[in-house]
């Protein structure tokens, strides 16, 4: 093992989460900033609809702050998004100062409508490349700040000293094999999310969630992983990868219908095609199983041709290339896996539960989710964020104390599948096994039976975690799936424990909400020894 340089700022990932905070910590320090791909694979790149911030003149933070709350369904932590909220506007002017170039119309900002947001409140650049525009931003201002840069760098270990601190990484090059460490006085992951663990995503190949494998192993709590959010309007379309199919287009009049080509929405909730996400996408799901179809219909063929066109560029270029003309035909959607509202547990200052290991972005768990995200609040939470991370390192505070939250702590069980044949763990199984057994409805039986699969995968998966010697090969994939099946069974297992239905977590044997589990589920550490098994409880095999 090679022991490389030593810097101020370690971070981890390079999507806005991991550009924004290098950018700041560059004014203070010297900054590594290593990615498993290029600098250029990101989740960021693939946001479609925008940026929340109360700056419009029929909005204000409170307002906001509201909303945020409301979608959460009593999950959020009510300091974290009261501060969201409040530094919404500063995030947007900071992002201005960057170089974002939002769209705007006669001098004035546009403003976009989606789900549950009761103003329009969402700021986009491009139309519906938002994500990308800021990416490009933030990577032209990161490549001029003097940060040391490393692509292709999988990390396999943040490096903890004997009294705890989080003091350094461990990473292999993807390409060549070779192993590093380095060492770093502040460790700021930033990888993004995991909706590779599931068949259909709205994910790029680089979300397999390895900042949380990594900072759980060091340990560090991780909490509400099994609020995991399903979109619900993603292309479904025969010979065309899963794709983002925007809330704002619903936001600008698109009416979603099922086969038989009703308009249903309004069945389901008094903000019709604009209700909260997890709301429309079991709505979808119902419908799409009462009429026996693999999709819903997403239609905006009553909306004028040029508005489409100019509105939503990337998605009616992309549906076009697949030989779907949207201005003409409706869109059939479906759900997939979108965004992973559980993560690292941190106060609202990016500081995880290992000194020195900081998180900030859809890796984090600041709490401003609660059990369902507000659309186009991802973005702001990790601007809003990243910067008082930043701030904390230099020592700041501003002596605000951090929002309880009321928890349930839990070690990471480990479960025998004595008498039932378990599949080989391949991505493709994992991802199958997540889409069918935790997916957007879930029931105890079938979350059991992902965790005893998983738990035998765990074992299989562990002789993979050293890296390959140099000269044979990429061995990031193998490293992904071990930490996949890691961020798998932190899911499950939440979702088992969590009985009761809210936001994001739907369980058909536990329906309604529950007062006794309005509180956060964390986990912490392993379970030593085995869960005995207990093959009569009928338990699908
Ligand atoms: C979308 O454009 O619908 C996605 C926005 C988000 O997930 O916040």
């Amino acid at each position: 093992m090679t022991i490389r340089d030593s810097y101020d700022y370690i971070i981890v990932g390079s999507g806005i989460g991991g550009l924004y905070t290098a950018l700041l910590a560059r004014e203070h320090g010297s900054v590594l900033l290593l990615t498993k791909g290029t600098i250029e694979d990101c989740n960021t790149r693939y946001a479609q609809g925008g940026i929340a911030a109360a700056v419009g003149d029929a909005d204000s933070p409170e307002l906001h702050e509201q909303d945020t709350l409301e979608a959460g369904a009593g999950l959020c932590v009510p300091e974290t998004v009261r501060i969201l909220a409040r530094e919404g506007p500063t995030a947007i002017q900071e992002l201005v100062r960057l170089g974002v170039e939002f769209d705007t119309q006669q001098g004035e900002v546009l403003l976009a409508r989606e789900g549950a947001h009761s103003v329009p409140r969402v700021l986009h650049a491009g139309g519906d490349a938002t994500g990308a525009n800021i990416e490009t931003a933030l990577m032209k201002r990161l490549l001029e700040s003097g940060a040391t840069v490393k692509e292709h760098a999988m990390l396999t270990s943040i490096v903890v000293s004997d009294d705890g601190r989080a003091t350094g990484v461990r990473a292999f090059h993807a390409q060549t094999g070779e192993e590093s460490e380095f060492a770093g006085r502040f460790i700021v992951l930033a990888t993004g999310g995991a909706g590779r663990l599931f068949r259909y995503t709205t994910n790029p190949e680089v979300a397999t969630g390895d900042g949380v494998a990594l900072a759980f192993r060091a340990g560090a709590a991780v909490n509400d992983m099994e609020f995991y959010q399903f979109h619900p309007t993603a292309l479904h379309l025969p010979g065309a990868p899963t794709f983002l199919i925007s809330e704002a287009v619903r936001g600008e009049g698109g009416v979603l219908r099922n086969a038989l080509g009703e308009a249903f929405m309004a069945r389901y909730h008094a903000m019709g095609d604009l209700a909260p996400r997890d709301v429309v996408a079991r709505a979808i799901d119902t419908e799409m199983r009462a009429t026996s179809s693999p999709h819903a219909l997403l239609d905006v063929t009553h909306i004028r041709a040029s508005r489409i066109t100019t509105r939503f560029p990337t998605i009616y270029s992309y549906c076009l290339g697949h030989g779907l003309d949207i201005t003409k035909q409706p869109i059939p959607v479906a759900p997939a896996a979108h965004y992973m509202i559980g993560g690292i547990k941190t106060t609202s200052w990016g500081e995880t539960t290992v000194p020195g290991l900081y998180a900030c972005g859809e890796v984090a768990s600041t709490g401003a989710h609660g059990a369902n995200r507000l659309a186009s609040n991802s973005l702001l939470e990790t601007m809003v964020f990243g910067k008082r991370l930043v701030e904390r390192t230099l020592g700041r505070n501003g002596g605000e104390p951090d929002g309880d939250r009321t928890e349930r702590v839990f070690k990471l069980p480990n479960r025998h599948v004595p008498c039932a044949q378990v599949p080989p763990l391949t991505l493709g199984n994992l991802q199958d096994l997540l889409w069918r057994n935790s997916g957007l409805v879930r029931n105890g039986d079938e979350l059991l039976w992902a965790a005893r699969v998983l738990s035998v995968w765990r074992t299989m998966s562990r002789a993979r975690q050293a890296p390959m010697k140099s000269g044979q090969g990429s061995d990031r994939a193998a490293n992904e799936l071990v930490n996949m099946v890691l961020i798998a069974r932190l899911m499950v297992e939440g979702a088992l424990v969590r009985q009761e239905s809210r936001g994001a977590h739907y369980r058909t044997d536990f329906p309604e909400p529950r007062k006794e589990w309005e509180l956060h589920t964390v986990f912490v550490g392993e379970e030593r020894g085995w869960h005995q098994p207990s093959c009569a409880s009928g338990i699908p095999q």
